[in-house]
């Protein structure tokens, strides 16, 4: 795995009652958050993302299913299978990301750096490519 990636293991506060995932700020993610969006109930064979962002960075977990996340920063691709409530990928800014094979039941929690900004987006594959210098 390249440094692009990094996976993050949240610790799992169980007891004999079940599981919690705490995610906390500095501590688990390593950013303010500013934002917390869902993806869920994604059709068969749709796949999202397809951008990049010039300064938001991410972490982004599938607390139920899964799904197949692209990562790609213009010199190396990477995959990441997010299919457990305690492993997260932190997504940085300029990091080109598709997700895929989304299962049925999937709800990818995603934490953001940012609140919503149309204009920190980057759509078109090519203009990424320019803006990261390959
Ligand atoms: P988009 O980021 O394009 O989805 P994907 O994860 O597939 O790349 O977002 C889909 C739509 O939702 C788009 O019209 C923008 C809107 N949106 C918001 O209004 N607020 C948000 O926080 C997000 C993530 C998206």
């Amino acid at each position: 795995m390249s440094d692009m990636v990094t996976l993050i293991d949240f610790p799992p506060l169980g007891d004999d009652r079940g599981s919690l995932v705490s995610l906390e700020v500095n501590k688990t993610v390593p950013f303010d958050i500013k934002r917390v969006y869902y993806i869920f109930a994604t059709k068969a064979g749709v796949a999202r993302g397809f951008h990049a962002h010039k300064v938001l960075k991410q972490v982004a977990v599938c607390v139920t299913g899964s799904c197949r996340m692209l990562l790609d920063n213009g010199r190396d691709k990477e995959e990441v299978l997010l299919d457990s409530p305690t492993k997260g990928v932190l997504i940085e800014d300029l990091v080109w990301r598709e997700m895929h094979d989304f299962t049925p039941d999937c709800v990818l929690l995603v934490l953001a750096s940012e609140r919503y900004d149309e204009a920190d987006y980057i759509r078109n594959y090519d203009d990424f490519l320019r803006l990261v210098g390959t």
